[in-house]
Formats: C-alpha cells, sequence, structure tokens
C-alpha cells in the first residue's frame, strides 16, 4: 500500500510528502455504552487508512484517494465543504481543528485503505484519526493532545456525517497500542491498556458482507432512547442507573425504551466480568458474557440482523468459545472467540453454510492487535 501511495503521490503532485496512518478497531465487549457513558473494551487492529501530504503554500485541499479513484479539491472555509461523502471527513477534520483554534493550511494528500468498508472495523474512524494526528504533526506542532484528536474526528461524525457516535471508534483509533486492548471508562475517559494474548485460543471475524442501509439513522434513535430513558431516571447518563431504578420507572417508560435502557445497564456490567475473567485467564467466562451481549443486541437493542444471528447460531452450534456482532450493528461481522482446535472447523462450516443460505461466503479476519495513529516515515 504504501509504495502504491507514493507512486500516486508523484504521479498527482509530484516529489513526496510524509506518510501517516491510523487503524481500524474492534471491540471485545462493551457495545452502545460510549455514549451512555459506560466502558468500552476496544483495540486498533492491522488494517489501517495511510495517507502521504505535503503542505502546498496555498489555502487549498487537495486529496486523491486511491480506492475510490476519486478526487477532491475544497478551501478551509464553512462554505467550501466537499460534495463527495469520502471528502468530507476530512473536511471535517480541517475544520474542527480550525474550530479549536488550531492551525491548518492548504495540502496536498493521496490516502488508500485496506480496512473493510460498512463491516463494522471504523473505516471512518481510521480516516479521521490518520489526518487529525497528521494535521496535528504538520501544523500545529504536536500541541493537540490525543484525547482531543480523538474528539476532532468524534466531532467530524457529528457535524459533518450525520451520525451522532460516541468517543470509542476514534479512541482506539488514536490510542491504539500493538498487543494491548483498552479498557477506557467513558465517563472519566480514564483508560488502561490490557495486554491480550490467549493462550489457546484466536479472535476472528465473520465479515457477513452484509450492510443494511435503515431509514431513519436507527444509531441516531438508540441514543435518543437511551437519554430518553436516563432523563427520566434522573441520572446524566445510563452509566449511573440501576436495574431497580429502570424497574421502578418502567410503567413511565415506551416498551422499546426500556429494552434499550435494559441492555446498557447490562452491558456496562458485562465489560467489568469480561476484565474480571481475563485477570484470571478464565476465557469461558468471556466467551459466555460475548453470547450475552449477542443475545441482547439481538433481542432487547435489535441492532442485529438474519445473517449475523445466523452467524452467532453457527459459531455456537461449533462450539466456539464466545461470539458476538461486533460495532454499530444493522450489518457487519461477528467477533469470535475461538479455541485453537475448533478454529479451522469452524471457519469451513461458517463459510459453507452461509453461502448456503445467502449465496455468498462471508470473509474472514484474523485480529492482530496493533498500533493506532502513528508517523510512518520521518
Ligand atoms: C459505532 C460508534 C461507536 C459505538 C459503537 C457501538 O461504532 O461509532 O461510538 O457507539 O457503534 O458500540
Amino acid at each position: 500500500m504504501k509504495e502504491k501511495i507514493q507512486e500516486e503521490f508523484k504521479k498527482h503532485f509530484g516529489g513526496e510528502g510524509t506518510l501517516y496512518a491510523s487503524a481500524g478497531r474492534i471491540n471485545l465487549i462493551g457495545e452502545h455504552t460510549d455514549y451512555n457513558g459506560g466502558y468500552v473494551f476496544p483495540g486498533a487492529i492491522d488494517k489501517v487508512i495511510m495517507a502521504e501530504i505535503r503542505p502546498n503554500d496555498t489555502d487549498k485541499v487537495h486529496v486523491y484517494s486511491i480506492d475510490i479513484d476519486d478526487t477532491a479539491e475544497f478551501g478551509l472555509n464553512e462554505e467550501d465543504a466537499p460534495k463527495q461523502q469520502w471528502a468530507r471527513y476530512i473536511f471535517g477534520i480541517c475544520r474542527e481543528i480550525i474550530k479549536r483554534g488550531g492551525t491548518v493550511k492548504g495540502f496536498d494528500a493521496v490516502f488508500a485503505g485496506n480496512v473493510p468498508l460498512g463491516a463494522g472495523l471504523s473505516s471512518s474512524a481510521a480516516l479521521e484519526s490518520c489526518f487529525a494526528f497528521a494535521l496535528n504533526d504538520l501544523f500545529n506542532g504536536n500541541t493537540i493532545d490525543k484525547f482531543e484528536l480523538a474528539r476532532i474526528g468524534q466531532s467530524t461524525e457529528h457535524n459533518y456525517c450525520g451520525v451522532n457516535c460516541g468517543i470509542m471508534d476514534q479512541f482506539a483509533s488514536v490510542f491504539g497500542k500493538k498487543g494491548n486492548l483498552m479498557r477506557l471508562d467513558c465517563r472519566s475517559m480514564e483508560f488502561e491498556y490490557f495486554p491480550f494474548n490467549p493462550q489457546g485460543y484466536k479472535l476472528v471475524l465473520v465479515d457477513s458482507v452484509v450492510k443494511h442501509e435503515l431509514v431513519d439513522s436507527p444509531y441516531n434513535k438508540r441514543r435518543q432512547s437511551c437519554e430518553r430513558v436516563a432523563k427520566r431516571l434522573g441520572v446524566e447518563t445510563l452509566r449511573d442507573a440501576t436495574k431497580e431504578a429502570l424497574d421502578a420507572a418502567k410503567s413511565d417508560i415506551s416498551a422499546e425504551d426500556y429494552s434499550r435502557a435494559k441492555f446498557v445497564i447490562e452491558e456496562k456490567e458485562r465489560v467489568l466480568d469480561v476484565c474480571d475473567a481475563l485477570n484470571r485467564g478464565d476465557y469461558e467466562t468471556v466467551g459466555q458474557l460475548m453470547y450475552a451481549t449477542h443475545n441482547g443486541l439481538s433481542k432487547d437493542y435489535e441492532v442485529s440482523c438474519e445473517e449475523l444471528d445466523f452467524l452467532n447460531d453457527v459459531a455456537k452450534e461449533c462450539g466456539v468459545t464466545g461470539s458476538r456482532i461486533m460495532g454499530g450493528g444493522f450489518g457487519g461481522c461477528t467477533i469470535n472467540l475461538v479455541a485453537d482446535d475448533k478454529y479451522d472447523h469452524f471457519i469451513a462450516e461458517a463459510k459453507k453454510r452461509f453461502n448456503e443460505k445467502y449465496g455468498h461466503e462471508p470473509k474472514i479476519y484474523d485480529v492482530v492487535i496493533s498500533d493506532g495513529a502513528r508517523k510512518v516515515t520521518e
């Protein structure tokens, strides 16, 4: 990928710039908890967006996307927003840095990536973090701290892409560290690195390659449900709500909002339980909690879909230790904790049975927990 980017940069702009990269992410457990002030447990992976960038001494930005084979040009004022959705991520990053008093000047850039799109691996956070990190380095002497870089990506989603996401994806992409998951408390923003190298098990993603484009922005609707319940219970976020308080208010809450909140309250506990189990080396418990998350995401939070429920069932039948839908939902992949001796059988069965039912094989990605945002060349 690096060579291709360098070749295209030369072709489009001549000479060379500086290479930066940032990563997609997995999340072991803690889904839809970030915007509820709860815990998440993500890590960056070895699939990245990489960009070569060079200031151009103008007030214009020129970007070429190798994967889409498309060029965008924009100025750095609010009126200059590009039409292409992919370029709005980069425009948003520039604007959010400027809004915070940082500096962005014109630049030329070429980028490419291997984070599968729509798989729930946060290709958009990888793109945002790559550019946020790069523009901090090129124009701000790295004075913007890493949490702010993550927030710049999150605000880009909110203000330029219409997704009211939490902080998990951008956090993971910016802070990712090889071999480590990170438990982040999304209320205090304190986090810990957790070395993750389970002996005798593999983490593997099974990508359904299905993306259900649902109308009415269902992700934002889930968030609104949670906020309504928090307000009703008199707490800032559901992080501070208990199952007892939720049950006591049940008659005042719609059945749908009740189920959403119930999931979140249960899920925040599961993250802590998974950490305890990992500390004991108890992967069976980790796996059971992953299945419980899947069940909650499917039945209570209702962000799964037929294909992902099917993959979850296949995992269960193949004796996979833990399996669940990962990320925002409505398509994408399952994350699976598989004992080494069950791995080959599971992968073969998942491919065969999914193909029989849906007419195409799922894609398989072995998880390699890797570094997040970084400069690739000096
Ligand atoms: C998406 C969002 C995250 C998070 C997850 C669900 O990936 O971008 O902030 O809410 O969904 O856990």
